[in-house]
């Protein structure tokens, strides 16, 4: 393996930082094990070597690279199981009554490999059929890692992964499996569309979300990261619409303007 000097360390902290947001400042084995095997395809034996090669590349094929390596990418379907009960049982109803047009914007922000975004499909869908609603949306998944994103796209796991879904959602949308994998339905996909896009970046003005996802992601970024990615989800929902974050990642009233209204769940005033 090949190890960090002091202030190599530093340097690719400092770059995941700015860059990302990522807080990477404990994860110094990490970066070793992780990015050894890169260095070595480039013929390098140390860091400031691959350092240097990062710094001039202007092609950011190297930075991709490089985050492909160093986020982490965990995740399954049906995570923390609550926010897709409270989805159907009070928060599409809600929006539904609110949203003239019946189409739902969301955005699943940090969907890694695509669990989440597929796992919110299975949901609309299983909401149309229980109420016979003719609820539609447009889910827009992004993450940093386009390796996670290429995953995503082709919607293709281990059937080990089947088991974190109800025995019902199995059989209706998680249709083709050779025996070790299968691939989530067609229809499945149609509502999803992938970006690669960093969360560091500011919120578009023209996009406005009734429903954001981004859990489990600011866990991996430190303070002002944090409160920059904050502002940007506040920025990016429509009055009386919904932040989903993850469980552990609790917002308190001076970080945030939305009100909590479920445990991890907040939502923007409609005024
Ligand atoms: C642990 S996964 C969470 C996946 C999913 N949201 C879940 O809860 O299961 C965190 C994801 O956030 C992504 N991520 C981290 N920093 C990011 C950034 N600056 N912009 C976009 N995505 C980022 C990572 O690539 C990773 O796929």
């Amino acid at each position: 393996m090949i190890r960090l000097k002091e202030e190599e360390f530093t340097d690719i902290v400092k770059y995941m930082r700015q860059e990302y947001g990522i807080n990477l400042e404990k994860k110094r084995v990490l970066i070793e094990c992780r990015m050894t095997r890169v260095l070595e395809r480039y013929g390098l034996d140390s860091f400031s070597g691959y350092l240097d090669m990062l710094h001039r590349d202007r092609s950011g094929e190297m930075a991709g690279e490089m985050v492909n390596r160093l986020t982490t990418n965990y995740t399954y379907f049906y995570r923390e199981p609550d926010h897709f009960d409270r989805l159907q049982d009070a928060i599409l109803p809600d929006l539904l009554e609110h949203v003239p047009s019946g189409v739902l914007d969301i955005w699943c922000a940090g969907c890694s490999t695509g669990e989440e975004c597929y796992t919110l499909s299975m949901v609309l869908k299983e909401y149309r059929r229980s109420r016979n609603d003719a609820c539609r949306a447009r889910i827009l998944a992004t993450d940093i890692s386009g390796e996670a994103l290429e995953k995503a796209k082709k919607g293709v796991y281990p059937v080990k992964e089947l088991e974190g879904l109800p025995p019902e959602w199995r059989r209706r949308y998680c249709g083709k499996t050779d025996g070790r994998t299968f691939g989530v339905e067609e229809d499945l996909k149609t509502c999803v569309r992938f970006q690669r896009r960093n969360l560091m970046e500011p919120a578009r003005a023209s996009e406005k979300f009734h429903i954001i996802l981004c859990r489990n992601v600011m866990i991996y970024f430190d303070k002002s990261s944090r409160e920059r990615l904050i502002t940007t989800l506040e920025d990016a929902l429509d009055k009386g619409g919904y932040l989903l974050i993850g469980h552990a990642e609790l917002l308190t009233a001076k970080e945030t303007r939305l009100e909590p209204v479920y445990p991890a769940v907040y939502r923007k005033k409609r005024e």
